[in-house]
C-alpha cells in the first residue's frame, strides 16, 4: 500500500480545500468531522478571519457545529497558500463563472492550478470538484501539474469530482449525497474514491476524469432543459385559459415515466443557468450545437419578461399604469428558503419593472440587502410594503413568509412560484 493511501486510511493525511464557499465549507466540516485535520484555502481574508473564530458564514454549516472543530485545530484556515507544501490531499472547489462574453471562466481554477503547481510534491492527490466543460482536468490540469516532472497515478494523483451540493436542502447534503469520482488513471480513481470514502456515505467510481466531468452537466443540463419544458407549458397554459400546475400535479400521479418540474419566474444561482452553457461551448468546439441547451436558456430568459408582462397586465385590468404604481417583490433570493441572490431572477425582475417605469421594493429575511445595475435596495417590511403596493409579486416561496397576511394585505398578487396554492381569492394571479 502506497504511503498516501495509508494516510489516508488512518486518517493522518492533512487534508486542504481550495475555495471555502458554498461547496467547499461543507466539505471540510465532514473531512473534518472524519478525524481528518483540514486546512481551507481562500483568497477572501474576510471569509478566513470569519471561519477562525468557529462562526459560520454558510447557511448550510450551523456555527455549533463548525464552531467545536475550529476549537479541536480540526479546521484551519489561511490566505497563505504555501501551506500547500504541507499537504497530502487538495480539492478545489473555487468559482467558475460565465464570462461577459458567456465563455467559461477559468481563471478560477488556472490560479488555484498555479498555486499548487509550484509547491507540488510527491504523494499528492488532486481532486478538482467546481463545475467545468469534459476535458478541464485531463487538457488544462494535467499538463500543469506534469510541469513539475511527476508522473500522474504514479508520483501524484488527479481527480475529477462533480459536487452536487443542494443548498437548503435538508435531506440530502454532502454527506449523504452519492459522490461521483473519475481519475486520469485507475489508481487516481481507487485514491480519490479512498478519500471520498473515508467521510462520505457513498462513492460512485467512474472510468475517466471527463466521465465525471459530464455526469455534472447532464444533470443540470436536464434540470434546465424540463424547466424550460414546464416553462414554455406555463406560457401555453396561460394562452388557453389552462392552470398549469393543476395539470403538472394530476400528471405526477403517474407512477412512472414522469418527473414533474415546476415553472418560475427564471432560472437563478450559480449552477443550473450557468452549467450548461459549459457544455454548450465544449460542444461546439466539438463540432455540435447543442440546440435543446440553446432553446431551452431562450424560454427561461424570457420567464422574467413574461412575469412582468403578468404585472403590466394585472395593473391595466384594475386601471392602473405601470408607469408609476408601486410594485412590491416578496422573496429575492433565487430558491426557497436560501439566501444566494446570484442570477436570481427577482434582479432582472426588478430591472424590468424599473425600466417600465415602476416603483419597485422588496422583502426577504434571507437578503437584508441587494445591488444590480449600480443601484441598492434594502428589504422592507412585508405587510407594510404590500400594503402600501398597487401590486406584489411572489418571486421567491420562502417558508417563512405570512402568507394569509400578505393576501390581507395585498391589493393584487403574482404568484410565479404557485405558493398560495391552497388560497382562492380574485386578487390572485398565477403564472
Ligand atoms: N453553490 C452550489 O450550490 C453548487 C453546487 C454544486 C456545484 N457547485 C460548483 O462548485 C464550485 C464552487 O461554487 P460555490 O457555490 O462554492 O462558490 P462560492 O463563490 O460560494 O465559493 C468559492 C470560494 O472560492 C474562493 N476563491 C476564488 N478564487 C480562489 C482561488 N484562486 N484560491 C482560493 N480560493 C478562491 C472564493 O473567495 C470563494 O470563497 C463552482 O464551480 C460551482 O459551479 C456549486
Amino acid at each position: 500500500m502506497s504511503n498516501l493511501a495509508a494516510k489516508i486510511k488512518d486518517h493522518s493525511a492533512h487534508v486542504g480545500v481550495i475555495g471555502l464557499g458554498y461547496v467547499g465549507l461543507p466539505l471540510a466540516v465532514e473531512f473534518a468531522h472524519a478525524g481528518f485535520n483540514v486546512t481551507g484555502i481562500d483568497v477572501q481574508q474576510s471569509k478566513v478571519d470569519i471561519l477562525n473564530t468557529g462562526e459560520s458564514y454558510i447557511q448550510d454549516i450551523p456555527t455549533d457545529v463548525l464552531k467545536p472543530l475550529v476549537k479541536a485545530g480540526k479546521i484551519k484556515a489561511t490566505t497563505d497558500f504555501s501551506v500547500i507544501a504541507d499537504l497530502d490531499t487538495i480539492n478545489i472547489c473555487v468559482p467558475t463563472p460565465l464570462r461577459k462574453t458567456k465563455d467559461p471562466d477559468m481563471s478560477f481554477i488556472d490560479s488555484a492550478a498555479r498555486e499548487i503547481t509550484q509547491r507540488l510534491h510527491p504523494g499528492t492527490l488532486i481532486t478538482l470538484e467546481s463545475t467545468t466543460y469534459p476535458g478541464t482536468t485531463h487538457e488544462m490540469l494535467l499538463p500543469m501539474f506534469e510541469e513539475s516532472g511527476l508522473k500522474v497515478g504514479k508520483d501524484f494523483f488527479l481527480c475529477f469530482s462533480p459536487e452536487r451540493v443542494d443548498p437548503g436542502n435538508p435531506k440530502f447534503q454532502t454527506r449523504n449525497i452519492p459522490k461521483v469520482v473519475g481519475g486520469i488513471t485507475p489508481a487516481c480513481t481507487e485514491m480519490g474514491a479512498l478519500l471520498y470514502s473515508q467521510a462520505l456515505e457513498t462513492v460512485v467510481p467512474v472510468g475517466s476524469t471527463s466521465v465525471a466531468e459530464m455526469v455534472k452537466l447532464l444533470e443540470n443540463t436536464f434540470r434546465m432543459i424540463n424547466i424550460g419544458l414546464v416553462n414554455e407549458l406555463a406560457m401555453m397554459c396561460q394562452r388557453m385559459g389552462i392552470n398549469v400546475w393543476e395539470v403538472i400535479d394530476a400528471a405526477a400521479t403517474k407512477p412512472f415515466g414522469f418527473m414533474p418540474f415546476y415553472p418560475g419566474p427564471g432560472l437563478g444561482g450559480h449552477c443550473i443557468p450557468i452549467d450548461p452553457i459549459y457544455l454548450s461551448w465544449k460542444s461546439k468546439q466539438a463540432g455540435i450545437e447543442a440546440r435543446f441547451i440553446d432553446l431551452a436558456q431562450y424560454i427561461n430568459g424570457q420567464m422574467p419578461h413574461f412575469v412582468v408582462d403578468r404585472v403590466q397586465n394585472a395593473l391595466n385590468d384594475v386601471s392602473k399604469p405601470v408607469k408609476g404604481s408601486k410594485v412590491h417583490l416578496v422573496g429575492m433570493a433565487y430558491k426557497r428558503d436560501i439566501d444566494d441572490v446570484r442570477e436570481s431572477p427577482g434582479l432582472d425582475i426588478w430591472h424590468l419593472l424599473r425600466q417600465r417605469g415602476a416603483d419597485v421594493t422588496y422583502s426577504d429575511p434571507y437578503v437584508p440587502t441587494v445591488s444590480f445595475d449600480g443601484a441598492k435596495m434594502a428589504s422592507t417590511d412585508l405587510n407594510k410594503a404590500a400594503a402600501e403596493a398597487d401590486c406584489c409579486v411572489i418571486v421567491t416561496d420562502h417558508v417563512k413568509f405570512d402568507y394569509p397576511s400578505l393576501i390581507k394585505s395585498a391589493k393584487l398578487i403574482v404568484d410565479t412560484r404557485n405558493a398560495l396554492k391552497k388560497f382562492d381569492d380574485p386578487k390572485i394571479i398565477r403564472l
